[in-house]
């Protein structure tokens, strides 16, 4: 059963044929990242795995920016002026949606770059599973120019996707850089022209839509956990999340696949997917 997403203007949800758009919805701060919008896309994206208008979730800003990191008046200013317990909170309020919830989502998550992709900004970037940008966006790690370090889980963040000497040359510099330059970074899948990038996004969703969800979302997990690990580790847990995939797929997935191609003939798994 359906239910309306959460309230509040920070974070601005529209659905299309499976795929939820949600959008940072401040356009005139460059969608900066403030408190509220935390708590707000923690609601959001608690509601959406539950929803089944989302199957695919795009996560874009509204405007010109994709967002302009971590607010300085509304995260940074307005956290410093709180009791210490409730700064901590929001550092956690803004974890969790920009990593942890992300990064283990229900269902799979697409980062659509749009336009300015500053500091805080990388986080969810990273943390979404796939991620196309306007090769003309503008990123950059601007923490160093006014004097903090690409703290929250920034510094992490960009580790797991960009070598070392790039990470901090960039780190150091605070330099810009294009989406093209993102795409060499491995920051992202694509980078595509402005006038494509919501076209090329909805056909990719379309892919991941047309997949058994539970496979799909198995399969992610089972990446994310398995790169943490040691190999013999990853071998045991691997082996075990495709036994429980087996259990948990309503669908019979592996079951149909296996005799659609070896009994019935009437597929190839190497040219696409089984008939559902
Ligand atoms: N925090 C707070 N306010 C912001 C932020 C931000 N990160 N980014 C933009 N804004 C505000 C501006 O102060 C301005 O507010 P105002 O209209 O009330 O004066 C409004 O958004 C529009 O921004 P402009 O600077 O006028 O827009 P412009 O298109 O000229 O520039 C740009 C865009 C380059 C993104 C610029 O706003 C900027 O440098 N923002 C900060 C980027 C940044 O370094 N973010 C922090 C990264 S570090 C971290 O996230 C931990």
């Amino acid at each position: 059963e359906n239910k309306p997403v959460p309230g509040g203007n920070n974070v601005l949800v529209e659905f299309e044929d499976g795929i939820a758009w949600v959008h940072l919805n401040r356009p005139e701060k460059r969608n900066a990242m403030s408190i509220e919008l935390a708590r707000e896309m923690n609601q959001v994206l608690d509601a959406l795995e539950v929803d089944d208008r989302a199957g695919v979730i795009v996560l874009t800003g509204k405007g010109d920016a994709f967002s302009a990191g971590m607010d300085l008046q509304g995260f940074f200013r307005a956290s410093d002026a709180v009791s210490d317990v409730e700064r901590h909170r929001a550092y956690r309020e803004t974890r969790a949606w920009q990593w942890r919830t992300l990064m283990f989502y229900a269902k799979p998550t697409i980062a659509m770059v749009n336009g300015w992709c500053f500091g805080g900004a990388f986080t969810p970037l990273i943390c979404c599973d796939l991620a196309i940008t306007d090769e003309d966006a503008t990123f950059g790690l601007s923490e160093i120019n006014w004097g903090i370090i690409p703290g929250g889980v920034v510094s992490k963040a960009i580790s797991t996707l960009m070598g070392d000497r790039e990470a901090m040359y960039y780190v150091m510099t605070g330099e810009k850089f294009d989406g093209r330059r993102a795409k060499e970074l491995g920051l992202v899948n694509e980078a595509v022209p402005g006038a494509a990038l919501k076209e090329r996004t909805r056909t990719l969703a379309k892919v991941l839509l047309e997949k058994n969800p539970t496979t799909l979302r198995q399969a992610r997990m089972a990446y994310k956990y398995a790169r943490e690990m040691d190999w013999e580790l990853a071998a045991e847990y691997l082996t075990a999340k495709g036994d429980q995939t087996t259990f948990v797929d309503r669908e019979k997935g592996r079951e149909k696949g296996m005799k659609q191609f070896l009994d019935e003939k009437t597929y190839k798994p190497g040219h696409g997917t089984y008939r559902r």
